[in-house]
């Protein structure tokens, strides 16, 4: 049935499905990015506006890169070539090419620095280290070449292996394994952080709004934000898409891969925030909030070894199936468009992704003086990956099933061809002709200040 796709592969189960596009929304965006950039930007009240940003635009957005890819069974170009031949639509899916390109290099040094850690909690090297030596270590190490570079290969590696292993064997496999495991690791560290003496003001920092901090480039990073911990607006789910089953429940899917995804989060903060005001740090210690931060907390608490390794563990993991999807939009696209093999392409993916992830780990150190718009270059990537390139390619995206595919055949999609009943249809058609589109917009316009609302 499958033979005239060449036997493309396709997720198994049901819950393959789930695990494989949850694993690639949780990631280092939750637990990593998702506590430092609330605790940047005024906890709660960004919480607000995050959680508004997932529903109204994150879900809608997901649904539709959901249905372009199953309905093409392609990757993101050789997608929109399909279903918009002769238009130039196709260059929404190149430039989700060349967001992977930027979001994996710089995914990879944060990946690396936590197998850094994995290792610093199996030897043990946080103990009876004064919060200043702890600073010390993670600067000294982050500003290192050798060291850094190194576990970012050796995460490239790994992501690697998996990909080149396929969509049922590599991909679906390790999910299904990896995210049950993360969320009992999780739940965990959630607990004991509660049950830490002085939680309560890490709750109330992370639940009580304050919405003396927002402005628009705030509500810009909480679109930001929320559209790449969704993994969306870069074809990653248009790609997961065109391996979904034709019978599966694509809005049932959205909804619990985005309530997975948020709950993470959640459980993220609330497994960092009371410890961190439990033992007097500060919340706004930007990317080195879990690195710095955490170990203090790990090494002054009862079983501080087995909970620094577990966490960093899950950091790995939650990373790594969230990589693997990165990855596979790029080696889709030169399986099917570039027309090479799924070996030959996830390596020259991989090593070229790695050289431009060199430079991104290098930034505190070799090329520390290099500076665009006050960024070093892991931050002008990643801010123009999360807070350009994604609501960007989230506009086009909700923009081309709203406004340029047929009306009949999104319904078919979303309701797998009348299998399940689509209540939510109009509702989500309005969404994204109308009100996705424009709040997008708004937001992105107003945040990087070509509009003054
Ligand atoms: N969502 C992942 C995270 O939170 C990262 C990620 C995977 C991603 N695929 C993506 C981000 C596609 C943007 C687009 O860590």
């Amino acid at each position: 049935m499958m033979a005239d796709l060449n036997n493309r592969d396709s997720f198994g189960s049901k819950f393959g499905v789930l695990a494989a596009a949850a694993g690639s929304a949780v990631g280092l965006g939750n637990i990593w990015r998702f506590p430092y950039v609330v605790g940047e930007n005024g906890g709660g009240a960004f919480l607000i506006i995050y959680l508004f940003f997932i529903i109204v635009i994150g879900i809608p957005v997901m649904l539709s890169e959901f249905t372009i890819g199953r309905k093409a069974q392609l990757n993101p170009v050789g997608a929109f070539k399909k279903i918009a031949p002769n238009t130039q639509w196709h260059l929404v899916g190149l430039m989700g090419v060349g967001a992977a390109f930027m979001i994996l290099a710089f995914y990879g040094t944060i990946a690396g620095w936590t197998l850094e850690y994995v290792y610093c909690s199996i030897t043990n090297a946080f103990a009876d280290k004064t919060p200043d030596q702890l600073a010390g270590m993670f600067d000294n190490f982050k500003a290192g070449t050798f060291r850094p570079v190194l576990w970012q290969l050796i995460f490239m590696g790994l992501t690697a292996w998996i990909v080149i292993a396929g969509v049922q064997k590599g991909i679906e496999k390790s999910a299904k394994i990896l995210m049950p495991l993360l969320f009992v690791i999780i739940i965990i560290l959630a607990v004991r952080s509660v049950t830490l003496p002085g939680a309560k003001e890490g709750l109330a920092f992370l639940f009580k709004p304050d919405f003396s901090k927002i402005n628009a480039g705030v509500i810009l990073k909480a679109l930001g934000q929320a559209a790449f911990s969704l993994s969306i607006g870069m074809g990653t789910l248009i790609t997961y898409g065109s391996y979904i089953k034709k019978d599966n429940n694509l809005v049932n899917t959205a909804i619990q891969v985005s309530a997975a995804d948020t709950l993470i989060a959640i459980l993220a903060g609330v497994a960092i925030f009371p410890a961190v005001f439990a033992f007097n740090l500060q919340p706004d210690a930007g990317e080195g909030l879990v690195f710095i931060v955490l170990p203090n907390i790990f090494q002054q608490m009862p079983g501080g070894y087995i909970f620094s390794l577990l966490f960093f563990v899950l950091l790995t993991v939650a990373a790594l199936t969230s990589s693997i999807s990165v990855l596979e939009v790029v080696v889709a696209y030169f399986v099917e468009q570039l027309n090479m093999t799924r070996k030959k392409a996830t390596i020259i993916a991989s090593i070229s992704i790695s050289i431009i992830g060199i430079f991104c780990t290098l930034s505190w150190g070799v090329f520390k003086n290099v500076s665009i718009f006050n960024y070093n270059i892991f931050g002008i990537l990643e801010y123009i990956a999360a807070n350009i390139l994604l609501p960007l390619g989230a506009l086009l995206i909700v923009f081309f099933v709203g406004w340029i595919m047929k009306r009949k055949i999104v319904k078919d999609e979303i309701s797998s061809y009348g299998l399940h009943k689509n209540r939510i249809f109009n509702i989500f058609m309005l969404i994204i002709k109308f009100i996705a589109p424009i709040a997008i917009a708004l937001v992105f316009l107003n945040g990087i200040g070509i509009l003054k609302l």
